[in-house]
């Protein structure tokens, strides 16, 4: 595995390239997407960078893990064949003034939850794809706004890149996998999977309310959002209609963690 920290290091491609941009602090679903990947295509590369853009002020940007020894292993592991790791200031000048923003499908849902959230996602993301020249890009559908802002980067900005998209992994008890859950104390875990009950819940009886309801019903809980949108425009609906997607954001403590559930 060749480990780069600098874009001017980055290998020419001698093959089709498929692309896992992450940030680190790896777990189980990283490793399905770097699988999925090594299905795909030839030669496999993963992005790790904690990219600073996408943190709001005041977010967990600081204490966002960072196992640099155990995501080198992870990677070794899933037969990964090009880690680009680049620094911040490698990333980004302090004079930059130049982003990707998206400008519909970011309205809603984490982009109201969180403002610049999405800009700073394509900014780095549309970054990696110039700095690593993927032919194919893998994304998971437990970020599924992210999944359909960035098609729609690709689209609009005329990338040759095919994005393929991953379905959720989760544990046994149905939590999503993700790299906050390490945040989760004993009993802020045991509650979590809360939010899948309650939406797969809300999902068999067409009630978003349920899942409000349910979630509200842990202690640990707060409700940042559990909303019902439009999968394709991800605009607010008034009922369950085919193709729709309840998503939902929920606290634990300072965790904010996210799901959906998509009904096609
Ligand atoms: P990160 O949260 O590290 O996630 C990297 C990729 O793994 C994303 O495509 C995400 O959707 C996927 N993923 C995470 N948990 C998953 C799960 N439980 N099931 C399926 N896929 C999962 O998402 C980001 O990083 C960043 O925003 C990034 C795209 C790298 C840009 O900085």
């Amino acid at each position: 595995m060749k480990i780069i920290t600098t874009i001017a290091d980055v290998p020419p491609k001698t093959s089709r390239r498929v692309l896992v941009p992450t940030m680190g602090a790896l777990h189980r679903a990283h490793g399905e997407l770097m699988r999925a990947a090594r299905q795909h295509d030839d030669e496999v590369a993963v992005s790790i960078f904690v990219n600073p853009l996408q943190f709001e002020p005041g977010s967990d940007f600081e204490r966002y893990p960072r196992p640099e020894k155990e995501d080198e292993e992870f990677c070794r592991k899933y037969d990964v064949d090009l880690l680009f790791r680049p620094e911040p200031n490698e990333m980004y000048l302090e004079d930059r003034s130049t982003f990707v923003d998206e400008t519909a499908l970011a309205q809603t849902l984490e982009g109201k939850s969180r403002p610049g959230h999405f800009r700073g996602v394509c900014t780095v993301v549309a970054k990696l794809f110039n700095i690593l020249q993927p032919d194919v890009a893998m994304f998971g559908e437990k970020d599924f706004q992210q999944l359909a802002i960035i098609r729609r980067m690709v689209r609009d900005l005329s990338y040759k890149i095919d994005i393929v998209a991953v379905p959720t992994v989760r544990e046994e008890d149905g939590l999503a996998f993700s790299s906050r859950n390490r945040y989760l104390n004993a009993d802020e875990r045991k509650q979590a999977p809360v939010i899948r009950k309650a939406l797969l819940a809300a999902a068999e009886k067409k009630d978003v309310d349920l899942a409000r309801k349910i979630i509200g019903e842990a202690p640990l809980a707060r409700i940042d959002y559990v909303d019902l949108v439009d999968a394709e425009t991800l605009q607010p609906i008034e009922s369950v209609r085919p193709n729709s997607l309840i998503a939902a954001a929920v606290f634990f403590g300072k965790t904010r963690l996210i799901d959906n559930i998509h009904l096609s």
